[in-house]
């Protein structure tokens, strides 16, 4: 059954080499008078590509102001800080030049600047936005899917907080994709966010909601095109063509196409690593993969027929006796995929070795950020979350 659906894809993308060079005359159309370039720990720097954009708006005459900083797990003082230069610099625009964490940061700041109180709010969903700056993109590594999505993830630094927020006035003006740009990635980047952007597809798949074919269809080709060109770059990380393939899949991945017509998704992955991220500031991709095959078996009974399905349409399995079999078959050969691009799939993998105390405190925090349930799969409650981290220590 197909549910009903609203789809908003309001960025419009640039996409291809050198396309940065455009950054300039993209913001002069947007009629903005200052603009802050946000960027992260100094890639951009190293690259050469944060002078290439200010050269891009000296040439349009724009006015900028600069805030780099940025880390991965992106925290809230330097949203704060943000909010404060923009204030005092008057910025009306804010470009971020980086991945989902230099992005989700400008949305955070837009969401500071143009609204009442504190931003964290926002991410503790005590209340709801009611404007967010325009953010532009210019994307260096494909993986969250920021540069279209309606999503931000922050990091409250005192206690190492990690919580989303969800609302379309965040989602970019503009994103420009040169695929160029991802190749300096060290291979552990580029393997998170492939990691990440077939996440992306399968939070939304594996659901007992509503499906539509069409759907289906470009779900299952989306996450077969980032498996097979994640495998080229194993080999060779300059390959254009699979750069590509993989910046557009990550785009496609989050804004919402791979979910049209189902009950919104599971995402309860993403919920287990949010905490991971939280607590022990591991790569979002890393994290996702060291949870999924535990989160897998832990709820494919309750979703068999999506499971099977995986495992012949994806991962290319031949139909066994039993749904089960197929299923698994299913589970193990996206494990092996994980192991084949150096991603860990267990949290001994991953590097890190929780307490079981540590384990219970994630399980409920996780629950707590969920409103008391997550998944579509299967619902999960507290409890489950705890056996889900539990399989993934190996403990259970
Ligand atoms: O800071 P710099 O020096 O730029 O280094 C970054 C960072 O260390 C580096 N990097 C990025 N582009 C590079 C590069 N290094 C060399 N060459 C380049 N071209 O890569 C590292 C990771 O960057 P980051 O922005 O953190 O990666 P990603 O895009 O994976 O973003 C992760 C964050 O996004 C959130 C995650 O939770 C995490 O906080 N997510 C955001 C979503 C959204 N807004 O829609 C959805 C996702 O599910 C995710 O939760
Ligand atoms: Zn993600």
């Amino acid at each position: 059954m197909m549910f009903p659906f609203h789809y908003c894809t309001p960025t419009n993308i640039i996409f291809g080499k050198e396309t940065e060079s455009h950054a300039g005359a993209l913001l002069k159309r947007t009629g903005c008078k200052k603009v802050l370039i946000h960027y992260g720990g100094g890639s951009v720097l190293r690259s050469g590509l944060l002078a290439r954009i200010q050269a891009s708006l000296d040439e349009q005459k724009i006015s900028y102001v600069t805030l780099g900083g940025v880390v991965p797990n992106p925290r809230l003082s330097l949203v704060y800080e943000g909010i404060r230069l923009c204030e005092q610099e008057q910025v009306d625009f804010i470009l971020a030049v980086g991945g989902g964490s230099v992005i989700d940061s400008a949305k955070a700041i837009g969401y500071g600047i143009t609204n009442e109180g504190d931003v964290w709010d926002f991410y503790e969903h005590t209340r709801q936005a009611v404007a967010c700056l325009p953010v532009g993109v210019v994307l260096t590594i494909s993986a969250s899917g920021s540069e279209m999505s309606n999503s931000s993830v922050i990091t409250k630094d005192e206690g190492m907080v990690k919580r989303g927020y969800n609302n379309d006035l965040c989602r970019p003006v503009f994103a420009i994709l040169n695929p160029e740009l991802t190749m300096t990635l060290p291979p552990y980047q580029t393997a998170c966010g492939c990691t990440d952007i077939l996440m992306h597809t399968m939070e939304r798949y594996f659901t007992n909601g509503g499906n539509m074919e069409l759907t289906d269809a470009i779900a299952e080709g989306l996450m077969r095109t980032v498996m097979k060109n994640a495998r080229i770059l194993l080999d060779d990380p300059s390959n254009y063509e699979a750069r590509a393939e993989i910046m557009w899949a990550g785009s496609l991945s989050h804004n919402g196409l791979t979910g049209c017509g189902n009950d919104g998704g599971d995402f309860a992955s993403h919920g287990l690593e949010h905490e991971l991220g939280g607590m022990f500031d591991v790569a979002h991709g890393a994290g996702l993969a060291a949870v999924w095959g535990s989160w897998a078996r832990y709820v494919y009974k309750d979703c068999l027929h999506r499971f099977s399905r995986f495992a012949v349409q994806v991962m290319g399995i031949a139909a066994q006796q039993s749904e089960e079999e197929t299923a698994l078959k299913g589970i193990e050969a996206m494990e092996a995929f994980y192991r084949s691009i150096q991603m860990p799939v267990n949290l001994d993998e991953l590097g890190i070795h929780p307490t079981d105390e540590q384990l219970k405190t994630m399980a409920h925090m996780c629950s707590v950020a969920a409103g008391g349930s997550k998944g579509s799969a299967k619902k999960l409650l507290e409890e489950d979350m705890l056996h889900i981290y539990r399989m993934a220590a190996g403990t259970e």
